[in-house]
């Protein structure tokens, strides 16, 4: 992470060939030059639980630590029985804690979401925005990123390859990337 704007990627599901990896993947080839995207993968953490955050497991702090040196975050979700998948709920709870180390407050963050069928996601990056209350975060209002019937969009080799979703992609790039100079021109520091 050594660019001018440094943006962490999550993506909400563990699947080897996850659509919404791929499409971090595919940001990472459309952001602009002064910025870097780096993608961290959420397995390996384990299910929440209060009892350790005394000693909080080891996947845990290097999550917290990437979320820190960031300069911006970018979800890419499925949306899972019109919600927030479990495993990226569980992520956000481990960063968010405890109370007074929030590794995500105050961070500029945006939304993607790639799903199979015709409607989805929407309630997932709803849901997802009222989390982004309670952590403190900055989220990017528009443009919302929603990309239908995946199937279509991607390759057999999960590279993205449909033109619209690569502008909108491109474009919420491009203002998650202003947001966040502009946070770290006001702020001064990234350090929260
Ligand atoms: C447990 C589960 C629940 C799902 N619920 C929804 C849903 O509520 N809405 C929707 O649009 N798609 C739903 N899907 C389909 C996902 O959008 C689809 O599997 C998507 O490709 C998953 O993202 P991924 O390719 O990044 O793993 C669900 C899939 C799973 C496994």
């Amino acid at each position: 992470m050594d660019k001018e704007v440094n943006i962490l990627g999550i993506a909400g599901s563990l699947r080897k060939d996850s659509y919404n990896r791929a499409l971090l993947r595919a940001a990472n080839e459309l952001v602009q030059k002064e910025a870097g995207l780096e993608i961290f993968d959420l397995e390996g953490i384990p299910s929440f639980n209060q009892d350790l955050e005394e000693n909080i497991p080891e996947r845990v702090r290097e999550f917290k630590q990437k979320i820190r040196a960031s300069d911006a975050i970018l979800i890419a979700t499925p949306e899972y029985n019109y919600s927030v998948p479990g495993v990226l709920k569980n992520a956000i709870d481990w960063a968010s804690r405890p109370p007074g180390d929030n590794a995500f407050a105050g961070k500029p963050v945006a939304v993607m979401s790639v799903y199979t069928g015709m409607l989805g996601g929407a309630r997932a990056q709803y849901h997802l925005r009222q989390i982004f209350v309670a952590t403190d975060m900055r989220p990017l209002n528009r443009p919302e990123v929603f990309v239908a019937s995946a199937s279509q969009k991607f390759d057999a080799n999960g590279r993205l390859t449909d033109e619209i979703t690569k502008k909108f992609v491109a474009q919420l790039l491009e203002a998650l990337v202003a947001v966040a100079k502009k946070h770290k021109t006001e702020s001064g520091s990234v350090i929260f």
